[in-house]
């Protein structure tokens, strides 16, 4: 029997729903709409896309958004500049600079120099070490999304056997930490493979949810996965047969018991949690 699909469409739009309810609660109470401010750089056609999406998601869940855009020869100095001015404008709460940067933009410097309190990416290194000791401030976006994909449909994660494919700072890295953490949604037995992993099948085979997130369409086959297992397929590739994921899916669905389709699995999911986030900072930064 094929597997159920984990639809991240109308879970994102459940939780905007209460997001939204929050905000307007919130806004009610202090007079204080909560404000994110998205820098884009150059002319990245995906991202693009993607800061359009989270713009239009703020305007219709009740928070404000404020696109910066730097033509593609902006210097690191010039983004660091408008840094500094979003983080001492106490009308922005949250701050999103949209990867990737231009080739001669240095990332590291840039989004070191957003205030952590802004930081609703959680990409900041006191961000990433309070959520490694497992007190997180913000946590980060998509690893959220896939968090709260497995709480609410009640997928268990306590004692089971996780692998995440694929060890980025984004997603790979958090998620394993989350996942491992104490509490709802974590205690799970996490491993994390790679590219120089040695017999990749038979590490993901054991697990009883697989995350993949590594970049490479259709990179996970059928012969990879357990029968019965939870897939969360987290890639978008853009492929001439469109946007595919990194999960081969329609075999990989005959085999696995439940599995999020691309696109409409994490990717809606991942700018609700940007929102929550905005709110989150909004929260903390009116006393
Ligand atoms: N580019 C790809 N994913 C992300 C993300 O989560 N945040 C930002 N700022 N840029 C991205």
């Amino acid at each position: 029997m094929a597997a159920t699909l984990l639809d991240g469409k109308l879970l994102a739009e459940k939780i905007r729903a209460e997001i939204a309810a929050e905000v307007s609660e919130f806004t009610r109470r202090t007079r204080v709409k909560p404000c994110l401010a998205a820098v884009l750089i150059g002319e990245d056609p995906a991202s693009q896309v993607y800061v359009r999406s989270k713009q239009k998601a703020c305007e219709q869940n009740g928070l404000t958004s404020h696109l910066h855009r730097l033509e593609g020869e902006t210097t690191t100095d010039e983004l660091l500049a408008l840094i500094g001015r979003l983080n001492s404008d106490p009308s922005v709460h949250g701050i999103l600079v949209q990867l990737p940067l231009p080739k001669g933009i240095d990332t590291t410097r840039v989004l070191d120099a957003v205030l952590p309190l802004k930081d609703v990416d959680a990409f900041h290194p006191e961000n990433v070490g309070r959520l490694v000791q497992g007190r997180p401030l913000f946590l980060p976006c998509t690893p959220h999304a896939i968090q709260q994909i497995l709480i609410r449909h009640q997928i268990p994660t306590a004692g089971a056997e996780v692998v995440v494919v694929g060890r980025s700072e984004i997603v790979g890295k958090p998620i394993a930490m989350m996942l491992m953490q104490k509490g709802p949604g974590g205690d799970a037995t996490v491993t994390v493979c790679h590219s120089r992993s040695h017999d990749l099948p038979s590490i993901t085979r054991r697990a009883d949810i697989l995350i993949v997130a590594i970049g490479r369409a259709n990179f996970v086959t059928a012969n990879m996965v357990k029968p019965g297992a939870v897939v969360i397929d987290v890639g978008i590739n853009r492929t001439e047969k469109g946007l595919v994921g990194d999960v081969d899916f329609e075999p990989v669905r005959q085999v696995a018991g439940r599995i999020t389709p691309v696109p409409g699995g994490v990717g809606p999911l991942t700018i609700t949690m940007l929102l929550q986030n905005t709110l989150l900072a909004a929260r903390l930064q009116t006393a």
